[in-house]
């Protein structure tokens, strides 16, 4: 087993592997165990007046000799391909089950599988469902997207592993009653009318019919199917419940849901776009999203922008260093010396992610 070391901010160095998760004063994350600390990293913590943290004995610079291929760069590879294959396999499920094959549903655990297996890659697992997506794929995507987001959040909330493994299985088939709807609704490019926006809302019913003589199917992962589109103000659908009588799970994968979509319906401005959803998200979305859950969701995913470059509006450059937990769209950013307070500016904003 790898030692832990004592080790005093000043005195770290980047590769170094952090060897147990940085919380700040507030139990917010800054910082997760297996991190390897970069400069910008190294400068938060000081920035954040942290003194003293835990690194992996093997990771100290004299203890470094076996590492010529970098591990992390063939992980992420792996990642990507996991996530595609894991996107594919999907697309014949839902293929299969649009043509009348149930059993297909038998594949999916699989899926869940191996999205669970990578539960502690936080980052590639953001990084990869704010990408660029192909539209005509996007139900494929979104339905791997919303897995991987719920089980974040289940982790961040602290659930159960086995709760956690059957909420990346909720959120993997929360639009699995998709396949009942009509292509031509489904991938309408513009705005549906109201007789198609009816029947589009019919998903989750569908979805819940769907899955409910599938033995072993777990009772919470239907009711997530059936009640993701439930809100906590109790304008959703289809019962209209309110509050905590809408199931924990169809919660979170609200939450999930709700993300994925906002983040891909702008592909053409998805660079610009984490900071403007948190801030949709936590201004336009108050009131239907359960509010303890959207806040674990924002106040940990935000902080993997932190160290992350931005251009403001006034064309300079500056870092990201500071969340603000009351208005998580607008950071406190370094600009070469200055701090600037992006909640206080009213007259700059960020443009893009560099
Ligand atoms: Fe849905
Ligand atoms: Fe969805």
């Amino acid at each position: 087993m790898d030692r832990k070391i004592s080790i005093n901010v000043n005195a770290c160095l980047p590769e170094m592997i952090i060897a147990e998760t940085i919380y700040s004063d507030y139990g917010a994350v800054i910082v997760w165990e297996k991190t390897e600390l970069n400069q910008n990293i190294i400068n938060r913590l000081k920035d954040l007046d942290i003194e003293i943290i835990q690194v992996y004995e093997s990771s100290l610079p004299h203890n470094r000799k076996r590492k010529e291929v970098k591990p992390q760069k063939k992980e992420e590879a792996n990642f990507t391909e996991s996530y595609e294959k894991n996107t594919d396999e999907f697309k014949t499920v839902l293929q299969d089950l649009s043509a009348g094959k149930t059993s297909s549903i038998e594949k999916t655990h699989k899926i869940v599988e191996s999205v669970y297996a990578r539960k502690d890659q936080h980052r590639e697992i953001i990084d990869c469902v704010t990408q660029i997506r192909k539209i005509d794929e996007y139900t494929y995507y979104h339905s791997i997207n919303v897995s991987m987001l719920s089980m974040l959040i289940g982790k961040w909330m602290k659930l159960m592993p086995d709760d956690i493994r059957l909420l990346t299985q909720a959120g993997l088939l929360h639009d699995v009653g998709k396949c009942r709807i009509s292509p031509a609704i489904i991938n309408k490019p513009d705005k549906l009318d109201e007789d198609e926006y009816e029947e589009m809302k019919k998903h989750s019913e569908y979805g819940y019919y769907l899955v409910q003589y599938i033995e072993g199917m777990d009772r919470k992962v239907m009711e997530t199917i059936l009640y993701h589109h439930e809100r906590y103000d109790g304008s959703g659908y289809p019962m209209g419940l309110v509050g905590e009588q809408i199931p924990l799970f169809a919660r979170i994968v609200g939450v999930a849901d709700t993300f994925d979509a906002m983040t891909a319906n702008r592909p053409y401005r998805l660079k610009s776009s984490p900071f403007n959803v948190f801030e949709l998200m936590q201004n336009g979305c108050f009131g239907y999203l359960d509010p303890i859950v959207l806040n674990a969701f924002l106040l940990n995913i935000s902080y993997y922008y932190i160290g992350s470059k931005v251009r403001l509006s006034d064309g300079r450059n500056a870092e990201v260093v500071y969340i603000n937990r009351q208005q998580y769209g607008k950071p406190v950013v370094k600009v070469g010396e200055d701090y600037l307070d992006m909640s206080v500016i009213k007259n700059i904003t960020i443009m893009e992610m560099l």
